[in-house]
């Protein structure tokens, strides 16, 4: 395996340079279009694609799925504009750059969201329609619907706004974190293996995988909201603690965190024992977003 970091570099090159062609095949000019491009195009580590490309590769040549990761990177985006909205965290600060619905208005930014959520999904029918081997792509569809859906991401916001300004337990905690984060990246990487068409075995692996790599992911983002800085977040830290969120860092402080981030990553990889050398790429990922400071 080539280092981590350059695979992570060219996967995201890749998905930065498709982003763009394929909203401008799906939209018409316009404020929407502008809106959407605005938050897609701001940055963004593209983990979510990343992993999407990085589990497919473990089964073949990953290409083909380079259309149906940017649509996961387009939900995720999605999730983002929304969360950000006056009526959800409220947060003026973005990938570096001030929130879709400070510099489009809110009306615009819920739109944009709702417009990325569809196109994402068009993204998606199309490789589909597209594919020799369609029923790949449905399963993997029906994968990532589950999880951006109202059992998955949708669920787990609802839970972090409603369990906003209480104290809850690491039950109540877990439940949030599975769904509005763990969800998603567990659902990019099973979605990777189903459209390569991995087995049923394997997928199983790769949701045990994600779902620690996904709950470290955010336990990270918890801890780096307390001691991360605005600059290299790009975002505004210091929003949980005000908001009294339901995070790590609350419940149990940063270094009980840290460390259970950091079994929870050990618990990840252990998950990756079927693969063998295959998977050395997503052990060298689990450390990686283990580690991240951004
Ligand atoms: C932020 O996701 C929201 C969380 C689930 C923690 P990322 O940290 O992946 O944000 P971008 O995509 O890099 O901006
Ligand atoms: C957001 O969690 C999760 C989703 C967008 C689904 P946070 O609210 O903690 O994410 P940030 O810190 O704003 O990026
Ligand atoms: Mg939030
Ligand atoms: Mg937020
Ligand atoms: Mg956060």
């Amino acid at each position: 395996v080539t280092d981590i970091a350059d695979k992570i570099k060219s996967y995201c090159s890749a998905v930065n340079s498709r982003l763009p062609e394929l909203m401008d095949k799906m939209c018409g000019p316009g404020i929407l279009k502008d809106s959407m491009n605005y938050s897609l195009n701001a940055g963004g580590k593209r983990m979510r694609p990343i992993l999407c490309l990085m589990s497919a590769e473990m089964f073949g040549d990953e290409k083909e799925a380079l259309d149906f990761a940017c649509a996961i990177e387009m939900i995720h985006t999605y999730s983002l504009i929304h969360d950000d909205l006056p009526a959800m965290d409220n947060d003026y600060l973005r990938r570096g750059k001030p929130t879709n619905h400070v510099v489009f208005g809110e009306a615009y930014a819920i739109l944009a969201g709702d417009g990325l959520l569809n196109c994402a999904f068009e993204v998606m029918l199309k490789c589909a329609i597209k594919s020799a081997k369609s029923i790949n792509y449905i399963s993997a569809m029906d994968i990532v619907a589950g999880a951006a859906g109202v059992k998955g991401m949708i669920a787990g916001q609802a839970g972090d706004i409603q369990f906003e300004g209480s104290q809850q337990g690491i039950e109540v905690l877990e439940y949030i974190h599975e769904r509005k984060t763990a969800a998603m990246i567990t659902a990019s990487l099973t979605s990777g293996a189903a459209l390569k068409g991995a087995s049923q075995g394997e997928i199983n692996a790769l949701n045990n995988y994600g779902r620690c790599v996904g709950l470290v992911f955010q336990i990270i983002d918890d801890i780096l909201d307390e001691t991360g800085e605005t600059d290299k977040l790009g975002k505004t830290p210091g929003k949980d603690k005000n908001d009294e969120k339901q995070t790590f860092a609350r419940l149990y402080g940063i270094e009980k965190s840290r460390a259970i981030a950091e079994q929870k990553t050990k618990e990840a990889v252990d998950a990756l024992e079927i693969f063998g050398e295959k998977a050395d790429g997503l052990r060298k990922m689990a450390a990686y977003l283990f580690r991240r400071k951004y």
